[in-house]
């Protein structure tokens, strides 16, 4: 097994560097990011996976700077659904599988139960429109890849808002916070050990899977959780309406996706969001 992480600078490359060498300890695990191998550089992208022979692709690079996506469409495009077809491509010259990394983004947030994976997709913003066209290329092109979507990811890692609540927090008296946008937030090494649980398995069943950590909460609810447990009191936490927080993209009210499928087919476990945050934090305070 030669396994290639994409994006391993990031969230969850990052988490996939600490767990995947000890995980597969026969396997040879290859971690790039755009320093090492451009995605948006076809030719090279090629050249990689047929002169290391991988086996496998775990693609965690994106643009996921939702915002600035708004502006920098043609970077957002260019890595979001340009880089995915040349690992699809690569991938499908090769014989290579891939297990790629997709959004709630994709959704447009106006359901009334947790997203399935056959739920109709209608993104609002670029980035949701990119990570989508991405998703549907590498399925016409390598049909035999795995798709995760995922929502609200954050580690020790990174940007994520975590971090910037808890900086936040220690700066600021008070602060506003979004009530009315509903999801689950996701701890990036639960996503690693349900990408681990899909390469140890014994099957590889291609196509769309959700994968989020259990219990739903407002970003409100979220910052309150994160103060608490990171021990900060002298922040004022006010909800407010997303009617009061414009932003440069739209983003879905409702991001809650239905697991069902990815813990049914794999075994994955999803742990409650609220002891994962737990886990960040007493991370984040040992560094
Ligand atoms: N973050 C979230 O809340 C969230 C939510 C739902 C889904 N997701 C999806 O989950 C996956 C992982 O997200 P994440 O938060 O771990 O992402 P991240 O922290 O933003 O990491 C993405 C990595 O990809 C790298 N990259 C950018 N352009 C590249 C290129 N041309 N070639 C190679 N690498 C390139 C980035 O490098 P630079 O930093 O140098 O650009 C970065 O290290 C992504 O597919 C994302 O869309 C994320």
């Amino acid at each position: 097994m030669k396994i290639l992480v994409t994006g391993a600078n990031g969230q969850l490359g990052n988490e996939l560097r600490l767990i995947l060498p000890g995980a597969f300890p026969d396997a040879q695990v290859l971690f790039t990011d755009v320093a090492d191998l451009d995605l948006t550089d076809s030719a090279a992208v090629n050249r990689y996976v047929e002169d290391r022979d991988v086996t496998h692709i775990v693609n965690c690079a994106a643009y996921t700077a939702v915002d600035r996506a708004e502006e920098d469409k043609a970077a957002c495009t260019a890595i979001n659904v340009d880089a995915v077809k040349n690992l699809a491509l690569a991938a499908d010259s090769h014989g290579a599988k891939v297990i790629h990394l997709s959004t709630d983004y994709v959704f447009d947030g106006r359901a009334y139960r947790p997203y399935r994976e056959s739920d109709k997709v209608n993104p609002c913003s670029h980035y949701g429109t990119t990570k989508r066209a991405g998703e549907t290329a590498l399925l016409a092109l390598a049909p035999e890849s795995i798709i995760i979507r995922t929502a609200w990811l954050y580690s020790p890692f990174g940007h994520n808002f975590v971090k910037t609540m808890l900086a936040l927090g220690q700066t600021n008296p008070s602060l506003r916070v979004v009530y009315d946008q509903i999801g689950s937030p996701t701890y990036a090494p639960n996503l690693a050990k349900a990408i681990v649980c899909i390469l140890r398995s014994a099957q590889w069943v291609p196509g769309i899977y959700h994968y989020a950590d259990s219990g739903v909460t407002s970003w409100y609810d979220f910052t309150k959780a994160i103060h608490r447990l990171g021990g900060i009191s002298g922040c004022e936490i006010r909800p407010i309406p997303s009617e009061d927080y414009p932003t440069a993209a739209v983003r879905p009210f409702f991001s809650v996706l239905d697991t069902t499928r990815i813990r049914l087919t794999y075994g994955v476990e999803t742990p409650y969001w609220l002891d994962s945050l737990q886990d960040c934090i007493n991370r984040l305070k040992k560094q």
